[in-house]
This record gives structure tokens, sequence and C-alpha cells, in this order.
């Protein structure tokens, strides 16, 4: 196959910060993809529904004439929220999700949750109303290996969840092992999952590949080879409960190449295309429109996207460096690696 044209795909995960890096990345998205479910995890978080009514008026103020795009918000899941919060999202017709960041998991998790006791309130009315939860499943407990968090929040944490609150519509975000693939394939129809590029890409070994590669450390930290086999196998299977979302993460090149580089991996440059690649590798290119363009949609109980795009198999080479914060630019993944499917401008 030469060429793909598809139903005009959806990110289900996206990171798209705000000011001058909200505007530097956008393009970006807009141009692959016709919506996005935004994280809330800016400075300070989104936490209510008239704050994440501002932020989209924000990106929407930030995208360049000529590009059509649709942010999905979402609500910063906090100790406080309350639960006439989460009825007034869910009325919003605006926020289509609440996401769960265990304080201390990740990038701006701070103000997360600290114990999910305190949000029962506000999970209660989530699955009263539908209103899905998006989860960054990791356990936040120092004592656990940062390759086993993943499992232990399963264990600890999601089980438990979907004990109290069976009909809790929830996504568990950027899953990274088969513990995950598991645990998602043997819950009911209300648990969907999202996959990165990168963890579909790499695994653990890419970190430390003739040095240490502080652009491909994200959280959750990529996995071994096993896991990364089951997630290739989930994504291209045909199962409407995985679908995209690049969680594609900037940061400026200095916070990477640091001293404690920040955790993120920048991949919407090549959002659609790097997908593409994983699923032509495994013989399931006709598999990719479901996963891009369908199953997250059915998910979030949004209509379908009607336009198409369509990519070429033609090798190009990201550039070393996007432009980001002034002279601060970002470094996209995988730079000066060749890809081997092209956006049809
Ligand atoms: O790698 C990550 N980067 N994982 C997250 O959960 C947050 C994200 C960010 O905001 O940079
Ligand atoms: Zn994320």
């Amino acid at each position: 196959m030469q060429s793909l044209t598809f139903t005009r795909p959806d990110d289900w995960h996206l990171h798209l910060r705000d000011g001058a890096a909200l505007a530097a990345v956008l393009p970006d998205t807009a141009r692959r993809f016709a919506r996005a479910i935004v994280m809330p995890n800016l400075k300070p978080p989104v936490t209510t529904v008239a704050s994440a009514a501002a932020y989209r008026r924000r990106i929407l103020a930030a995208l360049p004439a000529g590009l059509s795009f649709e942010p999905l918000m979402t609500l910063y899941l906090t100790d406080e929220t309350s639960p006439e919060e989460i009825a007034a999202a869910s009325r919003s017709g605006f926020v289509h999700g609440v996401k769960l960041y265990p304080a201390g998991a990740t990038t701006n998790s701070a103000a997360g949750v600290t114990d999910l006791g305190k949000c029962r309130m506000a999970l209660a009315r989530m699955e009263a109303l539908g209103l899905p939860l998006l989860v960054h499943g990791e356990a936040t407990d120092p004592a656990v290996d940062i390759f086993d968090r993943e499992a232990v929040f399963i264990e600890r944490v999601a089980i438990p969840l979907l004990k109290d609150f069976p009909a809790l519509r929830l996504v568990f975000e950027h899953i990274t092992t088969d513990h995950a693939v598991q645990f998602v394939m043997a819950a009911g129809e209300n648990v969907a999952a999202t996959i990165t590029a990168h963890h579909l890409l790499l695994n653990r070994n890419a970190i430390f590949q003739g040095g240490i590669r502080p652009h491909l450390y994200c959280l959750p930290v990529l996995k071994r080879e096993a896991h990364r086999l089951a997630l290739v196998a989930a994504a291209t299977s045909g199962n409407p409960k995985f679908f995209l979302g690049t969680d594609s993460a900037p940061h400026a090149k200095s916070a990477k190449e640091s001293g404690c580089g920040c955790a993120g991996c920048y991949t919407a440059h090549a959002g659609i295309e790097l997908y593409a690649q994983v699923f032509d590798a495994a013989a399931a290119l006709d598999r990719l429109e479901g996963f891009a363009s369908h199953y997250g949609a059915d998910f979030y109980r949004l209509a379908r996207n009607s336009g198409k795009i369509t990519l070429v198999r033609e090798s190009w080479v990201p550039p070393a460096t996007v432009p980001f914060l002034g002279a601060d630019p970002l470094v996209p993944l995988p730079a000066g690696e060749s890809i081997a499917w092209r956006l049809q401008p």
C-alpha cells in the first residue's frame, strides 16, 4: 500500500500548555487531528468549568487561520472537587472528562489527588452522569519500583475503584504494560485505554542506548520489550477499547537536557505518521482507521469526523528541533531519524 486515505483522526490525550508554548505546538496537532482531549495540568491546574472555558478560548484564539480544530476540555480532579462542579462540567457541553493525577505522579501533579477516598462524592456524580474519569495509572508510593507503578496502581487503586463505582466510565491513559492491557480487556465496556506512539515504538533500552537520552524520558516510563509487544497487539487488534492518545508533552530543550530533566515526549509533529509506521510494521494498516478515528469518538459518545486525511509512503526526517520558547526550542521524537509515512497537505 502506497497511500492511505481515512477518516480524520482525533487525539484522545494531548498536552497543549499555554501562552507562547501553546501557540508554538497547536498547529502540529490541528493539521492532523480534528479534535483532542486537552490535559488540564497547567500551572495552576484547570480545576473548574470556568477555567476550562477560559483555556478553551485561549486555544481557539491561538489557532492559525485556515486550520480547524476542536479542543475537548478536561478538569483536573483534586481532593476538593465538588459534585456540583462535576455536574456543571457534564452540563457544559465542552468538558468531556475529569483527569486523575495521583499527587506527585508526574509533571504538574502536585495539586492532584492525595487519597481517592476524598473524591467519593465527585466520583459518584461522574458515575451517575456518565462523565469519564481519565486516569494517570501509576502508584505514587516511593517504595514501589518505577517499572512496577502501573501494575501496582491496578491492584491498589483501579480494581477497588471499579468495585466501588462499577459503572464509572474510565479511560486508562497511556498504558504501558501487558498488565494494563489485560485489566482493560477484562473490564466492562465502560473501561477503555489510550496508547501513545512512543510506547508502541520504543522499549526501555532506547532510553540508555549509547548514553542517556533525556528526550525519551516520559511517564509512565518506557517498559521492556514484552510489554511493548502487548501494546502493539492491543492497538492493532481491532478491539474498540484501545484508541489513539499521543500524550505529546512539549518541554523546552533546556528543561529536558538538565540534571533533573522533565518527563514528556513531543510527538505532535508526526502525531498520526508514527502510528502508521507501527501499524504498517504489524501488517495492520487496515486497522489504523478504527484505532485513530473511530473508537475514541465512540467511547466519548461523540460523532465520528466526516473529513479525511491522506498519508503517503514517503520517507522524511523530522527537524532536529522545533521552535518553542524564543531561543529555547523543543526536540521532537524521533529527532534525526526517518519516518516512513508522510501526511499529504
Ligand atoms: O511524560 C509525561 N509528561 N507524562 C505525564 O503524565 C505528564 C506529561 C507532561 O505534562 O509533561
Ligand atoms: Zn499526559
